[in-house]
């Protein structure tokens, strides 16, 4: 099985940007825990901090994944383009928010990706990830 990791805007960040919401974990030594536990898997991981780019990205992802798991960051509560991508393509798309994001400002309480993908994750920190690999590996999707 192979799953495709996308991330968006800041996201490069991850570790040194506010903490106290995010946590000290870079996404690098993250991933590298996950390859750890999930050894059946192989893992593409991507970051961009441009719309255009992860338009791009989702679409290159749907011909070599089995699942794509989208952190569209900020993109997510804006981006008609990536929500139109995620309709366009046939490869499942898990979204993940490291952050509650309904517990945080109102603007983030909207999703415009959300419809479109088969399941949200948010507020259980970096670990949202592995709750989505896990929802690919036990293919509940
Ligand atoms: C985020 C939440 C977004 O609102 C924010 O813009 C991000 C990160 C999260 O993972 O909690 O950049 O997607």
């Amino acid at each position: 099985m192979v799953i495709a990791i996308v991330n968006g805007p800041n996201l490069n960040l991850l570790g040194d940007r506010e903490k106290n919401i995010y946590g000290d974990m870079t996404f690098e030594d993250y991933l590298d825990l996950l390859k750890a536990r999930y050894k059946q898997i192989e893992f593409k991981y991507k970051q961009s901090n441009v719309e255009g780019e992860l338009v791009s990205l989702l679409q290159e992802c749907d011909k070599d994944s089995d699942g794509i798991i989208l952190n569209a960051a900020a993109y997510t509560h804006t981006s008609v383009a990536i929500a139109d991508t995620i309709a366009a393509i046939s490869t499942p798309v898990i979204e993940v928010h490291i952050s509650n994001i309904v517990s945080r400002e109102g603007f983030r309480h909207t999703s415009l990706i959300a419809p479109n993908c088969s399941g949200t994750i948010f507020g259980f920190g970096i670990e949202g990830y592995a709750l989505a690999v896990e929802a690919f590996a036990t293919k509940i999707l």
